[in-house]
């Protein structure tokens, strides 16, 4: 294997092959993503949903987003490996997203971070560019600004937030990025977007015209099962699956069938 760097991405881009990239929050399920190939592994907010069952991405802490990254990168030989800068810990100004980015960067072994939003952090998104992190951008569906936005539809069906959306990713790309994620917006647009940008862009709802695509890998092997939003594939029914074999478990101790004689010392 080789290590996918941020160069292998642009590079990927450029032959046309499409990237591949999950979610994972610890070292176990990392080792599980990155044996398997995945290009790129994101160590998502999302973990706050998923990991720690808040409704929202907004309450988890930088230190907890160090914690999951530090715990994926200790798993991982071949992805490239990026964290989220959670809510709170860059939008200050661009000395504390700086910060933020360093703190991750040092105390993870991380290889990037990935901020929500365009123009409004574009200050800060060059600071860190410049610090020598690469960022990863992320446009459309940001979860970070759910309140703002009200609810989890689709983004940018409007003319006025589409072309606010293309610029922000020509911004991007322009300041350095080396890649943008575009969530929950119309396929054409993020086609008409990965077009007209040379960085990779890697779509999550957002259709197959993009460069590659991101799915929270707890959603993909089914074990949430009360999330189905349309873009969602279930490659397995891990909920269904695990609740069998516990229940099995929690029946054979109640009926002392486990453990049996070659179980024991
Ligand atoms: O936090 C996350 O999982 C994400 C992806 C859905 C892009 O940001
Ligand atoms: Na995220």
């Amino acid at each position: 294997y080789k290590r996918i760097t941020t160069k292998s991405l642009i590079e990927m881009k450029a032959n046309g092959e499409k990237i591949s990239m999950l979610t994972a929050y610890d070292y176990t399920m990392a080792k599980i993503v990155d044996t398997a190939g995945v290009d790129v592994i994101l160590v998502g907010d999302s973990a706050s949903n998923v990991m720690a069952g808040h409704e929202t991405t907004l309450p988890i802490t930088l230190d907890q987003m160090i914690y999951h990254a530090s715990s994926v990168v200790r798993a991982i030989q071949r992805s490239l490996v990026v964290v989220d800068l959670p809510f709170g810990s860059y939008q200050s100004d661009s000395k504390e997203a700086l910060r933020s980015a360093i703190r991750i960067m040092k105390e993870s072994g991380a290889h990037a971070v990935k901020l929500e939003g365009g123009r409004e952090i574009k200050d800060s998104i060059k600071k860190i560019l410049h610090a020598g992190i690469p960022v990863m951008g992320h446009l459309g569906l940001t979860p970070q600004s759910i309140y703002k936005f009200g609810t989890y539809t689709v983004r940018a069906k409007e003319e006025e937030e589409a072309e606010k959306l293309i610029d922000d990713a020509k911004l991007l790309e322009r300041i350095g990025c080396f890649a943008v994620v575009l969530e929950k917006i119309p396929a054409a647009l993020a086609k008409r977007v990965a077009e007209s940008i040379s960085i990779p862009v890697i779509g999550i709802g957002a259709g197959g015209g993009v460069d590659g695509q991101v799915l929270v890998v707890h959603d993909m092997l089914g074990m949430t099962h009360e999330f189905s939003p349309r873009f969602l594939r279930r490659y397995m029914n891990l909920f269904e699956d695990m609740n069998i074999a516990i229940s099995q478990y929690v029946s054979d101790v109640k009926s002392t069938d486990f453990p049996n004689e070659q179980e024991q010392y």
